[in-house]
Parts: C-alpha cells; sequence; structure tokens
C-alpha cells in the first residue's frame, strides 16, 4: 500500500491532492460538540498542503436522505478545520467546480453524501461521481484515503475514486491499520476486551471473531442485560433483545465473559429520574438499569490490571447523564491504569467510547491509541475486508 508519504517524496508540489477525511462529528444545533474526527485528520492535511500539494478535502456529515439537507452541512466543520490549520477552508459545491487555488491552499467539497450517487448501490452511478470527482483533480491529480471511519463503505469516494486516480494511503490510515493489525495478529497476554454499547445483535460479529483470541471479555452498557437474562435474571424494563437470549447463553458457555454484579437503576431514562445501585438479581420490576455499579467496575478493574492488550468499543451505561456516567468513567479509568502502571497496550475503539473519553475529560493520550473508527475498526476485527482499504492494496 502506497502512503501519502511516497506522494511527498515523489513530489506532490502544484499538483491537486483529494483527500478524504473522516469528518462526521456529532453536532448540536450546528455546534460540533466533538472534534476528535477533525483533528485526527489534520496531520496528513497540512503535510501535502505544506508540501505545495492544493488539498480538496472531500467527506461526509450524517446520513443525508437523497439531496442536499442544510442541517447536515460542513460549513461548520470546515471552519473548525480552518481554526486547527491557521488557514480558511473554503468549503466548495462539488457542481460549481474548485475555484482557482495556490499551492497549499485547502477546500472542502460540501457533504459529498448531498449526492445519492455517493452511496448508490449501481457501480455505474458510483462510477460516475467518481470520475467527477477524478476530473476535479486534473490530469496530475491524486487521491489520498485517510478517512479510516469510512473504509468500510463501498462508496464513490472511499472506493470508486481510487480507481481513477493514483490512490494513496494517509497517515491516519496507516496508524490505525497498523495498530488494529497489532490487536489482531498476536496481540499480547492476558488480552482483555471490554464490550459495551446497547445493542449485543451489532457486537455479535466481533464477539465471534475475538473469543478465541482473548482471555477475558468484560461486558457492560445496555448490551449486558441480554447476558444477564440468558443467565436466569430478571432485568426489569432494561434494554433487552430476546432473540439473542439462546445466543448469548451458548458464548456463556465458552468461559471467558464477565458480566456486571451491580447496576445502577432508574425509574426513567432521565438525569432526574430516581435512582438505586442493586445487585443483578435485584433489579426491581419496573426499573432499567442505566449503568454498570462500583463493585462490577472494581471487578472488571482486577482484570484490567492484569492484562497486556486492552480493547475498548462502547460505554458502560448512559454516560451523557451524570448519574450513569460513573461505570464508563471507571473503567475508562482502570484502562488508563492498566496503560500507565501496567504497561498494556490499550485501544478505544472509536464511536461513543471515544466520544465518552473525551466528553468526562479523560485525557486521550493516556491510551496507547483511540481509533477514529466506530464501525471501521470493528469490521476490521472481525477480519472483513474493508473495500477502502482493498482498493488500495492495487498499488
Ligand atoms: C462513522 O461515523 O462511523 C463513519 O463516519 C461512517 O458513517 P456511516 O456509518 O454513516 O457510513
Amino acid at each position: 500500500m502506497r502512503t501519502h508519504f511516497d506522494l511527498i517524496s515523489e513530489g506532490v508540489a502544484g499538483r491537486t491532492a483529494l483527500v478524504r477525511s473522516d469528518l462526521n462529528v456529532p453536532l448540536d444545533a450546528g455546534n460540533i460538540t466533538d472534534d476528535g474526527r477533525i483533528r485526527a485528520s489534520v496531520p496528513t492535511i497540512s503535510e501535502l498542503s505544506g508540501e505545495g500539494a492544493q488539498v480538496v478535502v472531500v467527506a461526509h456529515l450524517g446520513r443525508p436522505k437523497g439531496g442536499p439537507d442544510p442541517a447536515l452541512s460542513l460549513a461548520p466543520v470546515a471552519a473548525r478545520l480552518g481554526e486547527l490549520l491557521g488557514a480558511p477552508v473554503r468549503l466548495v459545491e462539488l457542481s460549481r467546480g474548485v475555484p482557482e487555488m495556490a499551492a497549499g491552499d485547502v477546500v472542502m467539497l460540501e457533504n459529498i453524501r448531498f449526492d445519492p450517487r455517493e452511496t448508490s448501490k449501481n457501480d455505474d452511478e458510483r462510477a460516475a461521481l467518481a470520475h467527477e470527482l477524478a476530473a476535479l483533480a486534473g490530469p496530475d491529480g491524486v487521491f489520498v484515503s485517510d478517512g479510516f471511519g469510512v473504509v468500510h463503505r463501498k462508496q464513490a469516494s472511499v472506493y470508486d475514486v481510487a480507481l481513477d486516480l493514483p490512490a494513496y494511503a494517509g497517515g491516519l490510515v496507516l496508524a490505525e491499520v497498523e495498530v488494529l493489525r497489532k490487536l489482531t495478529e498476536a496481540p499480547e497476554r492476558p488480552n482483555t476486551v471490554v464490550l459495551g454499547g446497547s445493542k449485543v445483535s451489532d457486537k455479535l460479529a466481533v464477539i465471534d471473531a475475538l473469543l478465541p483470541k482473548v482471555d477475558a471479555l468484560l461486558v457492560g452498557g445496555g448490551m449486558c442485560f441480554t447476558f444477564l437474562a440468558a443467565q436466569g435474571y430478571e432485568v426489569g424494563d432494561s434494554l433487552l433483545e430476546r432473540d439473542q437470549i439462546d445466543t448469548c447463553r451458548k458464548l456463556l458457555e465458552s468461559g471467558k465473559i464477565v458480566l456486571p454484579s451491580d447496576v445502577v437503576v432508574a425509574d426513567d431514562f432521565s438525569a432526574e429520574a430516581n435512582t438505586r445501585t442493586v445487585a443483578v438479581e435485584d433489579i426491581p420490576v419496573g426499573w432499567k438499569g442505566l449503568d454498570i455499579g462500583p463493585e462490577s467496575v472494581e471487578t472488571f478493574a482486577e482484570v484490567l490490571a492484569r492484562a497486556a492488550t486492552v480493547f475498548w468499543n462502547g460505554p458502560m451505561g448512559v454516560f451523557e447523564l451524570a448519574p450513569f456516567a460513573a461505570g464508563t468513567r471507571g473503567v475508562a479509568q482502570a484502562i488508563i491504569d492498566a496503560t500507565a502502571k501496567g504497561g498494556a497496550f490499550s485501544v478505544v475503539g472509536g464511536g461513543d467510547s471515544a466520544a465518552a473519553v473525551r466528553a468526562l475529560g479523560l485525557p486521550e493520550e493516556a491510551f496507547s491509541h483511540i481509533s477514529t473508527g466506530g464501525g471501521a475498526s470493528l469490521e476490521f476485527l472481525e477480519g472483513k475486508s474493508l473495500p477502502g482499504l482493498a482498493v488500495l492494496e492495487h498499488y
């Protein structure tokens, strides 16, 4: 796989580099609530622009339904990228083409998913958009794939454009792949995985792939209640996927899955709800579990303290609401301690867990790596071929 460092050695000054970044950040009323993905995208963009390339950033935001949606404009993202680069980033429409650019200039195309061909299942439609993107880059143009969070998507600006232009992996994609390979190929033992988030069904494939390689799998978040139900506990109004109970029962036979022994329950899904911490066998009828309890955090921390490798994906509770944040904070702190004191190699797998680290004010550098890819990192760990990476292997 060629990288953008190879491109820099070849000489990129005066050429247009189409850089696919993953700038899909959470927004609240137009304000960016977590700019982690933008910050992670800066090095590749600034290295190319610093070498005199004209950089055209291509990215998406959310999942627009078939056309432009002002609420999903990349305008706030372009503004934030400009702040981080120390130079304004103009937002341009694909239909209007790229304006005259000087060496080192950076522009951003408006949300590429405003064009339905981007996500089309029809190869010809995607190819037509890819040709338009390639044409923007001109005869000397190149494609740099740096949006790790989106490489699991077979989409025009991720996959097809790499067939039209000389393609290179960006530094972020490279770093992510290196770390995830380390987790899948020869993880140091004990190898501990912490999984949370709401649905077991979303994580089954990764559990299947990881279970043979791990020494312990710690399960929290909404998904733990289906496992607890599989052990015969009543889980009240907690999240439950009844159709997954049998599957969970089989997974428990591995003997490697560690479940919470206590949980924080509430009579409502709100920060103002009445709450109690109860043993898992005492979840009251009509109450819902929204976090793991302190005894569980302690048990998880003991396992983590012995780990040499840790992969964490998914919060332990509804960390966005203060009464249910302690489980996620406690487990995150235990991973930080395992990294600092025990020398563990710790990876936070994108999406909500990465957002939780930042929202809880935990130091990002205390983990060995925080992935920018949620779905992409899980699919990588599942051993799937990711189209946006596979296409780069041609080179
Ligand atoms: C993500 O947020 O995981 C990536 O940006 C991919 O977004 P998608 O799931 O909408 O394709």
